[in-house]
Protein backbone atom coordinates (compact mmCIF):
# COMPACT_ATOMS: atom_id res chain seq x y z
CA UNK A 1 0.00 0.00 0.00
CA UNK A 2 1.41 3.04 -0.78
CA UNK A 3 0.70 6.10 1.63
CA UNK A 4 1.80 9.38 1.58
CA UNK A 5 4.66 9.04 4.36
CA UNK A 6 6.41 6.74 2.26
CA UNK A 7 9.58 9.23 2.55
CA UNK A 8 10.43 9.67 -1.20
CA UNK A 9 11.61 13.68 -1.77
CA UNK A 10 9.38 16.35 -3.07
CA UNK A 11 10.77 17.33 -6.50
CA UNK A 12 8.90 20.88 -8.25
CA UNK A 13 8.67 21.17 -11.45
CA UNK A 14 6.70 23.88 -14.01
CA UNK A 15 8.02 26.23 -16.37
CA UNK A 16 9.90 29.40 -15.24
CA UNK A 17 8.04 31.95 -13.69
CA UNK A 18 6.10 29.20 -12.14
CA UNK A 19 7.21 30.23 -8.72
CA UNK A 20 9.54 26.86 -7.78
CA UNK A 21 11.72 28.08 -5.37
CA UNK A 22 9.11 30.27 -3.36
CA UNK A 23 6.82 27.82 -2.95
CA UNK A 24 9.18 24.98 -2.79
CA UNK A 25 10.97 26.94 0.31
CA UNK A 26 7.39 27.18 1.68
CA UNK A 27 6.13 23.89 1.51
CA UNK A 28 9.94 22.83 2.90
CA UNK A 29 9.16 24.86 6.24
CA UNK A 30 6.29 23.77 6.54
CA UNK A 31 7.24 19.84 6.66
CA UNK A 32 10.15 20.58 8.25
CA UNK A 33 12.42 19.48 5.80
CA UNK A 34 15.27 20.71 3.72
CA UNK A 35 14.56 22.60 0.71
CA UNK A 36 17.16 22.49 -2.31
CA UNK A 37 17.29 24.56 -5.23
CA UNK A 38 18.28 22.86 -8.75
CA UNK A 39 19.64 25.66 -10.38
CA UNK A 40 21.28 26.68 -7.36
CA UNK A 41 23.59 23.72 -6.84
CA UNK A 42 24.21 24.14 -10.46
CA UNK A 43 25.95 27.62 -9.90
CA UNK A 44 27.71 26.50 -6.55
CA UNK A 45 29.10 24.04 -8.52
CA UNK A 46 30.34 25.78 -11.23
CA UNK A 47 30.74 29.22 -9.92
CA UNK A 48 28.92 30.74 -12.51
CA UNK A 49 25.36 31.88 -12.63
CA UNK A 50 22.72 30.32 -15.16
CA UNK A 51 22.57 32.80 -17.65
CA UNK A 52 27.03 32.88 -17.94
CA UNK A 53 27.04 28.98 -17.67
CA UNK A 54 24.19 29.55 -20.66
CA UNK A 55 26.50 31.92 -22.49
CA UNK A 56 29.61 30.64 -21.80
CA UNK A 57 29.17 26.56 -21.86
CA UNK A 58 26.24 26.73 -23.72
CA UNK A 59 22.67 24.81 -22.87
CA UNK A 60 23.56 21.57 -23.35
CA UNK A 61 26.52 21.37 -20.69
CA UNK A 62 24.30 23.23 -18.59
CA UNK A 63 21.62 20.61 -19.14
CA UNK A 64 24.27 17.62 -18.13
CA UNK A 65 25.23 19.60 -15.05
CA UNK A 66 21.54 20.03 -14.15
CA UNK A 67 20.95 16.09 -14.35
CA UNK A 68 24.35 15.88 -12.06
CA UNK A 69 23.36 18.21 -9.26
CA UNK A 70 20.15 16.30 -9.42
CA UNK A 71 21.24 12.36 -9.03
CA UNK A 72 23.01 13.52 -6.22
CA UNK A 73 20.14 15.63 -4.37
CA UNK A 74 18.02 12.47 -4.28
CA UNK A 75 20.42 10.56 -2.68
CA UNK A 76 20.63 12.62 -0.34
CA UNK A 77 18.73 10.97 2.73
CA UNK A 78 15.94 13.29 3.83
CA UNK A 79 13.11 13.48 3.05
CA UNK A 80 14.01 16.87 1.32
CA UNK A 81 12.01 19.12 -1.07
CA UNK A 82 13.76 20.32 -4.77
CA UNK A 83 12.65 22.85 -7.10
CA UNK A 84 13.81 21.16 -10.09
CA UNK A 85 15.05 24.08 -13.02
CA UNK A 86 12.02 24.61 -15.73
CA UNK A 87 14.40 23.05 -18.55
CA UNK A 88 15.74 20.05 -16.62
CA UNK A 89 12.98 17.39 -17.81
CA UNK A 90 14.15 18.00 -21.25
CA UNK A 91 16.86 15.40 -20.09
CA UNK A 92 15.64 12.17 -20.75
CA UNK A 93 17.57 10.94 -17.66
CA UNK A 94 16.17 13.83 -15.03
CA UNK A 95 12.52 12.09 -16.10
CA UNK A 96 13.04 9.23 -15.52
CA UNK A 97 14.91 10.05 -11.99
CA UNK A 98 12.04 12.06 -10.98
CA UNK A 99 10.20 8.86 -10.81
CA UNK A 100 11.92 8.00 -7.85
CA UNK A 101 10.65 11.23 -6.19
CA UNK A 102 6.88 12.65 -5.68
CA UNK A 103 6.81 14.59 -8.37
CA UNK A 104 4.32 17.97 -8.61
CA UNK A 105 3.74 20.36 -11.73
CA UNK A 106 3.65 23.69 -10.42
CA UNK A 107 0.99 25.60 -12.99
CA UNK A 108 0.75 28.77 -14.69
CA UNK A 109 -0.40 30.22 -17.25
CA UNK A 110 1.97 31.52 -20.36
CA UNK A 111 1.38 35.19 -19.05
CA UNK A 112 1.94 34.89 -16.09
CA UNK A 113 5.28 33.58 -16.81
CA UNK A 114 6.39 36.04 -19.20
CA UNK A 115 5.66 38.49 -16.93
CA UNK A 116 7.45 37.09 -14.46
CA UNK A 117 10.14 36.15 -16.26
CA UNK A 118 11.17 38.50 -18.94
CA UNK A 119 12.11 41.11 -15.70
CA UNK A 120 14.73 38.88 -14.50
CA UNK A 121 18.32 37.36 -15.25
CA UNK A 122 17.07 34.49 -17.27
CA UNK A 123 18.72 33.32 -20.34
CA UNK A 124 16.05 31.35 -22.10
CA UNK A 125 12.90 34.58 -20.88
CA UNK A 126 15.26 37.02 -23.55
CA UNK A 127 12.42 36.55 -26.70
CA UNK A 128 8.46 36.44 -26.12
CA UNK A 129 7.98 34.39 -29.37
CA UNK A 130 10.83 31.54 -28.20
CA UNK A 131 9.29 31.85 -24.85
CA UNK A 132 5.41 30.52 -26.13
CA UNK A 133 7.42 28.14 -28.28
CA UNK A 134 9.65 26.64 -25.21
CA UNK A 135 6.35 26.70 -23.17
CA UNK A 136 4.05 24.67 -25.23
CA UNK A 137 6.83 22.62 -26.52
CA UNK A 138 7.72 21.36 -22.58
CA UNK A 139 4.04 20.81 -21.76
CA UNK A 140 3.90 17.03 -22.30
CA UNK A 141 7.37 16.40 -20.83
CA UNK A 142 6.14 17.91 -17.59
CA UNK A 143 2.61 16.12 -18.06
CA UNK A 144 4.68 12.59 -18.32
CA UNK A 145 6.84 13.25 -15.08
CA UNK A 146 4.18 14.91 -12.91
CA UNK A 147 2.65 12.75 -9.87
CA UNK A 148 0.45 15.69 -9.20
CA UNK A 149 -0.41 19.67 -10.22
CA UNK A 150 -0.52 22.16 -7.74
CA UNK A 151 -0.63 26.20 -8.03
CA UNK A 152 0.70 27.55 -4.40
CA UNK A 153 1.99 26.25 -1.14
CA UNK A 154 -0.84 24.55 -0.10
CA UNK A 155 -1.26 22.25 -3.14
CA UNK A 156 1.77 21.11 -3.30
CA UNK A 157 1.03 20.08 0.63
CA UNK A 158 -2.28 18.79 -0.07
CA UNK A 159 -0.96 16.45 -2.85
CA UNK A 160 1.45 15.38 -1.15
CA UNK A 161 -0.57 14.05 1.57
CA UNK A 162 -2.74 12.85 -1.31
CA UNK A 163 -5.74 14.84 -0.25
CA UNK A 164 -7.62 16.29 -3.50
CA UNK A 165 -9.64 19.08 -3.06
CA UNK A 166 -12.13 20.30 -5.45
CA UNK A 167 -16.01 21.03 -5.67
CA UNK A 168 -18.26 18.17 -7.80
CA UNK A 169 -15.03 15.55 -7.07
CA UNK A 170 -17.45 13.09 -6.02
CA UNK A 171 -18.70 12.86 -9.39
CA UNK A 172 -14.90 11.57 -10.03
CA UNK A 173 -14.59 9.13 -7.56
CA UNK A 174 -13.77 6.43 -10.16
CA UNK A 175 -10.96 7.95 -11.51
CA UNK A 176 -10.10 9.51 -8.19
CA UNK A 177 -9.33 6.31 -6.48
CA UNK A 178 -6.03 5.38 -7.24
CA UNK A 179 -5.82 1.87 -9.11
CA UNK A 180 -8.08 0.41 -11.43
CA UNK A 181 -8.97 -2.72 -8.95
CA UNK A 182 -12.28 -3.54 -7.40
CA UNK A 183 -13.37 -1.09 -4.29
CA UNK A 184 -15.92 -1.86 -1.88
CA UNK A 185 -18.18 1.33 -0.71
CA UNK A 186 -18.34 1.82 2.90
CA UNK A 187 -21.23 4.55 4.12
CA UNK A 188 -22.48 5.77 6.67
CA UNK A 189 -25.99 4.83 5.99
CA UNK A 190 -27.53 8.58 6.75
CA UNK A 191 -25.15 9.77 4.13
CA UNK A 192 -25.79 6.76 2.04
CA UNK A 193 -29.05 7.62 2.09
CA UNK A 194 -28.55 11.17 0.66
CA UNK A 195 -24.94 11.08 -1.61
CA UNK A 196 -24.56 7.31 -1.73
CA UNK A 197 -26.35 7.07 -5.19
CA UNK A 198 -23.44 9.54 -6.57
CA UNK A 199 -21.11 8.04 -5.08
CA UNK A 200 -21.92 4.42 -6.86
CA UNK A 201 -22.54 6.11 -10.19
CA UNK A 202 -19.33 7.68 -9.97
CA UNK A 203 -17.14 4.08 -8.93
CA UNK A 204 -18.88 2.39 -12.08
CA UNK A 205 -17.42 -0.72 -12.92
CA UNK A 206 -15.02 -0.55 -10.36
CA UNK A 207 -17.48 -1.04 -7.56
CA UNK A 208 -17.88 -4.73 -6.15
CA UNK A 209 -20.14 -4.11 -2.97
CA UNK A 210 -21.48 -1.87 -0.82
CA UNK A 211 -22.00 -1.63 3.12
CA UNK A 212 -23.45 0.94 5.59
CA UNK A 213 -22.51 1.52 8.79
CA UNK A 214 -24.67 2.68 11.67
CA UNK A 215 -25.24 6.74 11.81
CA UNK A 216 -22.54 8.59 13.48
CA UNK A 217 -20.49 7.40 16.52
CA UNK A 218 -22.40 3.79 16.41
CA UNK A 219 -20.09 2.99 13.97
CA UNK A 220 -17.23 3.56 15.96
CA UNK A 221 -17.88 -0.20 17.79
CA UNK A 222 -16.18 -3.48 17.62
CA UNK A 223 -19.89 -4.74 16.66
CA UNK A 224 -19.79 -2.44 13.40
CA UNK A 225 -16.81 -3.07 12.38
CA UNK A 226 -16.68 -7.21 12.67
CA UNK A 227 -19.88 -6.95 10.51
CA UNK A 228 -17.88 -5.46 7.78
CA UNK A 229 -14.83 -7.74 8.25
CA UNK A 230 -17.31 -10.40 7.59
CA UNK A 231 -19.00 -8.76 4.83
CA UNK A 232 -15.79 -7.69 2.87
CA UNK A 233 -14.92 -9.84 0.02
CA UNK A 234 -12.05 -7.69 -0.94
CA UNK A 235 -8.41 -9.35 -1.97
CA UNK A 236 -5.33 -7.70 -1.54
CA UNK A 237 -4.85 -5.13 -3.51
CA UNK A 238 -8.00 -3.80 -3.75
CA UNK A 239 -9.60 -0.98 -1.87
CA UNK A 240 -11.79 0.21 0.59
CA UNK A 241 -13.89 3.73 0.09
CA UNK A 242 -15.08 5.34 3.12
CA UNK A 243 -17.81 7.73 2.66
CA UNK A 244 -19.45 9.67 5.56
CA UNK A 245 -18.14 11.81 8.58
CA UNK A 246 -15.60 11.69 11.15
CA UNK A 247 -17.25 8.79 12.69
CA UNK A 248 -17.75 6.47 9.38
CA UNK A 249 -13.70 7.46 7.98
CA UNK A 250 -12.49 5.97 11.69
CA UNK A 251 -14.11 3.04 11.52
CA UNK A 252 -13.88 2.22 8.07
CA UNK A 253 -10.33 3.17 8.18
CA UNK A 254 -9.49 0.84 11.17
CA UNK A 255 -11.48 -1.68 9.20
CA UNK A 256 -8.96 -1.09 6.38
CA UNK A 257 -5.44 -0.90 8.53
CA UNK A 258 -7.11 -4.13 10.01
CA UNK A 259 -9.07 -6.11 7.15
CA UNK A 260 -6.32 -8.61 5.58
CA UNK A 261 -3.51 -7.04 7.62
CA UNK A 262 -4.35 -4.21 6.43
CA UNK A 263 -5.75 -3.19 2.58
CA UNK A 264 -5.49 0.56 1.33
CA UNK A 265 -8.54 2.62 1.11
CA UNK A 266 -9.49 5.96 0.85
CA UNK A 267 -11.65 8.73 2.56
CA UNK A 268 -14.63 10.44 1.12
CA UNK A 269 -15.56 12.80 4.01
CA UNK A 270 -19.32 14.51 4.47
CA UNK A 271 -19.02 16.46 7.31
CA UNK A 272 -16.95 19.75 8.06
CA UNK A 273 -15.05 17.95 10.42
CA UNK A 274 -14.24 14.99 8.46
CA UNK A 275 -13.22 17.32 5.56
CA UNK A 276 -10.83 19.72 7.69
CA UNK A 277 -9.63 17.43 10.09
CA UNK A 278 -10.82 13.57 10.78
CA UNK A 279 -10.01 12.06 7.24
CA UNK A 280 -6.67 14.20 7.65
CA UNK A 281 -3.48 12.34 8.88
CA UNK A 282 -4.18 8.40 8.94
CA UNK A 283 -5.23 8.51 12.21
CA UNK A 284 -7.78 5.92 12.54
CA UNK A 285 -9.83 4.40 15.32
CA UNK A 286 -12.91 3.07 17.69
CA UNK A 287 -14.50 3.70 20.94
CA UNK A 288 -14.63 1.30 23.73
CA UNK A 289 -16.96 1.49 26.98
CA UNK A 290 -13.57 2.79 28.86
CA UNK A 291 -13.96 5.75 26.19
CA UNK A 292 -13.37 7.26 22.97
CA UNK A 293 -10.66 5.95 20.32
CA UNK A 294 -9.28 3.38 22.74
CA UNK A 295 -8.26 1.19 19.79
CA UNK A 296 -7.37 2.13 16.50
CA UNK A 297 -4.15 2.29 13.99
CA UNK A 298 -2.35 4.58 12.03
CA UNK A 299 -3.27 3.96 8.61
CA UNK A 300 -3.06 6.54 6.07
CA UNK A 301 -5.59 6.74 2.68
CA UNK A 302 -4.31 6.23 -0.68
CA UNK A 303 -6.04 9.11 -1.10
CA UNK A 304 -8.56 11.52 0.77
CA UNK A 305 -11.33 12.97 -1.45
CA UNK A 306 -13.05 15.95 -0.30
CA UNK A 307 -15.63 17.51 -2.27
CA UNK A 308 -16.95 20.72 -0.69
CA UNK A 309 -20.32 20.35 -2.27
CA UNK A 310 -21.23 17.64 -0.03
CA UNK A 311 -21.79 20.18 2.90
CA UNK A 312 -24.69 21.49 1.88
CA UNK A 313 -27.17 18.45 3.33
CA UNK A 314 -25.17 18.95 6.10
CA UNK A 315 -27.10 19.97 9.26
CA UNK A 316 -26.38 23.04 11.47
CA UNK A 317 -25.53 21.72 14.69
CA UNK A 318 -23.06 19.62 12.69
CA UNK A 319 -21.13 22.36 10.66
CA UNK A 320 -21.02 24.75 14.22
CA UNK A 321 -18.59 21.30 15.58
CA UNK A 322 -16.43 21.77 11.78
CA UNK A 323 -16.53 25.74 12.56
CA UNK A 324 -14.74 25.46 15.98
CA UNK A 325 -12.58 23.58 14.02
CA UNK A 326 -11.91 25.71 11.23
CA UNK A 327 -11.72 28.71 14.05
CA UNK A 328 -8.58 26.30 15.63
CA UNK A 329 -6.88 26.00 12.97
CA UNK A 330 -6.98 29.74 12.18
CA UNK A 331 -5.79 30.41 15.45
CA UNK A 332 -2.88 27.83 14.91
CA UNK A 333 -2.42 29.40 11.51
CA UNK A 334 -2.26 32.92 12.31
CA UNK A 335 -5.23 33.79 9.64
CA UNK A 336 -8.51 34.24 9.87
CA UNK A 337 -9.38 31.30 7.71
CA UNK A 338 -13.20 31.19 8.93
CA UNK A 339 -13.78 34.32 6.91
CA UNK A 340 -12.91 32.70 3.40
CA UNK A 341 -15.98 31.15 1.34
CA UNK A 342 -16.63 27.05 2.41
CA UNK A 343 -14.90 25.88 -0.42
CA UNK A 344 -11.49 28.61 0.20
CA UNK A 345 -12.01 27.20 3.88
CA UNK A 346 -11.96 23.38 3.64
CA UNK A 347 -8.57 23.97 1.15
CA UNK A 348 -6.51 25.80 3.82
CA UNK A 349 -7.54 24.06 6.89
CA UNK A 350 -7.40 20.89 4.79
CA UNK A 351 -3.67 21.99 4.08
CA UNK A 352 -2.54 23.01 7.58
CA UNK A 353 -3.47 19.66 8.70
CA UNK A 354 -2.03 17.65 6.46
CA UNK A 355 1.40 19.70 6.57
CA UNK A 356 1.41 19.03 10.27
CA UNK A 357 0.81 15.54 9.58
CA UNK A 358 3.01 14.75 7.12
CA UNK A 359 5.65 16.53 9.50
CA UNK A 360 4.55 14.03 12.04
CA UNK A 361 3.06 11.21 10.61
CA UNK A 362 3.18 9.26 14.12
CA UNK A 363 1.73 12.20 16.52
CA UNK A 364 5.18 12.40 17.84
CA UNK A 365 5.94 15.64 18.42
CA UNK A 366 4.79 19.06 16.64
CA UNK A 367 0.90 17.47 16.71
CA UNK A 368 0.68 18.26 20.09
CA UNK A 369 -0.40 22.04 18.72
CA UNK A 370 -3.32 20.72 17.11
CA UNK A 371 -5.30 19.66 20.60
CA UNK A 372 -5.57 23.61 21.05
CA UNK A 373 -8.46 23.74 23.24
CA UNK A 374 -8.89 20.22 23.38
CA UNK A 375 -7.98 19.50 26.82
CA UNK A 376 -10.69 21.96 28.09
CA UNK A 377 -13.27 20.06 25.69
CA UNK A 378 -12.48 17.06 26.72
CA UNK A 379 -13.26 17.78 30.43
CA UNK A 380 -16.19 19.53 29.36
CA UNK A 381 -17.48 16.43 27.27
CA UNK A 382 -16.49 14.19 29.78
CA UNK A 383 -19.22 15.82 32.51
CA UNK A 384 -21.52 16.57 29.85
CA UNK A 385 -24.38 14.18 29.27
CA UNK A 386 -26.48 13.04 26.16
CA UNK A 387 -24.04 14.83 23.82
CA UNK A 388 -24.46 17.98 25.49
CA UNK A 389 -22.59 20.23 25.00
CA UNK A 390 -21.79 19.22 21.55
CA UNK A 391 -18.10 18.62 20.35
CA UNK A 392 -17.83 21.86 18.47
CA UNK A 393 -19.73 24.00 21.26
CA UNK A 394 -16.95 22.35 24.24
CA UNK A 395 -14.13 23.33 21.34
CA UNK A 396 -15.56 26.45 21.54
CA UNK A 397 -15.25 26.82 24.82
CA UNK A 398 -11.91 25.23 25.64
CA UNK A 399 -10.33 28.15 22.48
CA UNK A 400 -11.67 30.43 25.37
CA UNK A 401 -9.96 29.43 27.80
CA UNK A 402 -6.82 28.48 25.72
CA UNK A 403 -6.92 32.04 24.70
CA UNK A 404 -7.27 33.80 28.15
CA UNK A 405 -4.77 31.65 29.64
CA UNK A 406 -2.45 32.60 26.74
CA UNK A 407 -3.16 36.31 27.76
CA UNK A 408 -4.59 36.80 23.68
CA UNK A 409 -8.14 38.60 23.36
CA UNK A 410 -11.27 36.32 22.66
CA UNK A 411 -13.39 39.02 21.03
CA UNK A 412 -13.75 37.08 17.52
CA UNK A 413 -13.48 33.36 18.76
CA UNK A 414 -16.90 34.75 21.27
CA UNK A 415 -18.06 36.41 17.65
CA UNK A 416 -17.80 33.37 15.33
CA UNK A 417 -18.12 30.50 17.33
CA UNK A 418 -20.86 32.45 20.30
CA UNK A 419 -20.12 29.77 22.71
CA UNK A 420 -21.87 30.21 25.83
CA UNK A 421 -21.50 28.72 29.44
CA UNK A 422 -22.09 25.17 29.72
CA UNK A 423 -24.19 23.68 32.52
CA UNK A 424 -22.25 20.70 33.73
CA UNK A 425 -21.05 19.31 36.75
CA UNK A 426 -17.74 21.35 38.35
CA UNK A 427 -16.17 18.40 40.03
CA UNK A 428 -16.91 15.96 37.33
CA UNK A 429 -15.01 18.58 34.89
CA UNK A 430 -12.59 19.02 36.76
CA UNK A 431 -12.00 15.42 37.85
CA UNK A 432 -11.89 14.45 33.89
CA UNK A 433 -9.13 16.97 33.67
CA UNK A 434 -7.39 15.47 36.21
CA UNK A 435 -7.57 12.13 34.48
CA UNK A 436 -6.07 13.10 31.73
CA UNK A 437 -3.34 15.12 33.63
CA UNK A 438 -2.24 11.29 35.31
CA UNK A 439 -2.51 9.85 32.30
CA UNK A 440 0.13 12.29 31.26
CA UNK A 441 2.47 11.53 33.83
CA UNK A 442 0.98 14.06 36.52
CA UNK A 443 0.78 17.22 34.28
CA UNK A 444 -1.43 19.25 32.35
CA UNK A 445 0.32 20.39 29.52
CA UNK A 446 -1.62 22.88 27.33
CA UNK A 447 -1.46 24.17 24.40
CA UNK A 448 -1.21 27.75 24.13
CA UNK A 449 -0.79 30.56 22.24
CA UNK A 450 2.32 33.13 22.17
CA UNK A 451 0.33 34.88 19.38
CA UNK A 452 -1.98 33.43 16.91
CA UNK A 453 0.22 31.51 14.25
CA UNK A 454 2.83 30.94 17.17
CA UNK A 455 1.44 27.88 19.23
CA UNK A 456 3.36 26.97 22.70
CA UNK A 457 3.21 23.45 23.28
CA UNK A 458 3.89 21.47 26.76
CA UNK A 459 2.71 24.30 29.09
CA UNK A 460 1.91 23.86 32.64
CA UNK A 461 0.24 26.01 35.10
CA UNK A 462 -0.30 25.79 38.43
CA UNK A 463 -3.39 23.73 39.51
CA UNK A 464 -5.62 26.87 40.56
CA UNK A 465 -4.98 28.62 37.25
CA UNK A 466 -6.26 26.01 35.32
CA UNK A 467 -9.20 25.62 37.41
CA UNK A 468 -10.47 28.75 37.60
CA UNK A 469 -10.02 28.67 33.69
CA UNK A 470 -12.02 25.23 33.22
CA UNK A 471 -14.68 26.75 35.91
CA UNK A 472 -15.25 30.35 33.87
CA UNK A 473 -16.96 27.76 30.98
CA UNK A 474 -19.23 26.66 33.62
CA UNK A 475 -22.82 28.17 34.11
CA UNK A 476 -24.38 28.76 37.31
N1 LIG B 1 -9.13 10.49 13.04
C1 LIG B 1 -9.01 11.74 13.38
O1 LIG B 1 -7.95 12.33 13.26
C2 LIG B 1 -10.22 12.47 13.91
C3 LIG B 1 -10.17 13.87 14.03
C4 LIG B 1 -11.32 14.53 14.45
C5 LIG B 1 -12.46 13.81 14.76
N2 LIG B 1 -12.46 12.46 14.64
C6 LIG B 1 -13.66 11.67 14.97
O2 LIG B 1 -14.73 12.10 14.13
C7 LIG B 1 -15.96 11.81 14.81
C8 LIG B 1 -16.92 12.95 14.61
O3 LIG B 1 -17.12 13.12 13.23
P1 LIG B 1 -18.18 14.16 12.64
O4 LIG B 1 -18.23 15.35 13.47
O5 LIG B 1 -17.87 14.27 11.21
O6 LIG B 1 -19.59 13.46 12.88
P2 LIG B 1 -20.25 12.08 12.41
O7 LIG B 1 -19.43 11.34 11.46
O8 LIG B 1 -20.64 11.37 13.66
O9 LIG B 1 -21.56 12.59 11.65
C9 LIG B 1 -22.48 13.42 12.31
C10 LIG B 1 -23.86 13.32 11.68
O10 LIG B 1 -23.90 13.96 10.42
C11 LIG B 1 -24.50 13.13 9.44
N3 LIG B 1 -23.92 13.53 8.16
C12 LIG B 1 -22.65 13.35 7.75
N4 LIG B 1 -22.45 13.94 6.56
C13 LIG B 1 -23.63 14.48 6.19
C14 LIG B 1 -24.05 15.24 5.06
N5 LIG B 1 -23.20 15.59 4.09
N6 LIG B 1 -25.34 15.62 5.01
C15 LIG B 1 -26.20 15.31 6.01
N7 LIG B 1 -25.85 14.61 7.10
C16 LIG B 1 -24.58 14.22 7.19
C17 LIG B 1 -24.19 11.75 9.92
O11 LIG B 1 -25.10 10.82 9.41
C18 LIG B 1 -24.31 11.89 11.42
O12 LIG B 1 -25.66 11.81 11.80
C19 LIG B 1 -15.62 11.53 16.26
O13 LIG B 1 -15.77 10.16 16.54
C20 LIG B 1 -14.16 11.91 16.37
O14 LIG B 1 -13.46 11.11 17.31
C21 LIG B 1 -11.37 11.79 14.22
Amino acid sequence: VVTPVDGRHIALVGFMGAGKTTIGEEVAARLGRAFHDLDAEVERGSGLSAAEYFDELGEEAFRRAEAIALERLLERRGPTVIAVGGGAVETPQVRERLGDAFTVLVEVDLDTAWERSRAGERPLARDETEFRERFERRRPLYDAVADARASDGDGVVLAAARVHVATGAIELLGELVPGEGRIALVADARVDGIHGADAQLALGARLASTHELPVGEAAKTVTACARLWEELALERGETLVALGGGSAIDAAGFVAATYLRGIAWAAVPTTLVGQVDAAIGGKTAIDLPAGKNLVGAFHWPVRTIVDPALLETLPERERRNGLAEVVKTGLLAGEPLWQLPTAEQVRRCAAFKAAVCLRDPYDRGPRTALNLGHTFAHALEAAGSYGEPTHGDAVALGLLAALRLSGLDTTEVEEVLRPGPVRVDRERAWAALRRDKKAAGGRVRLVLLEAPGRPRVGVELPDDEVRAALDALIGP
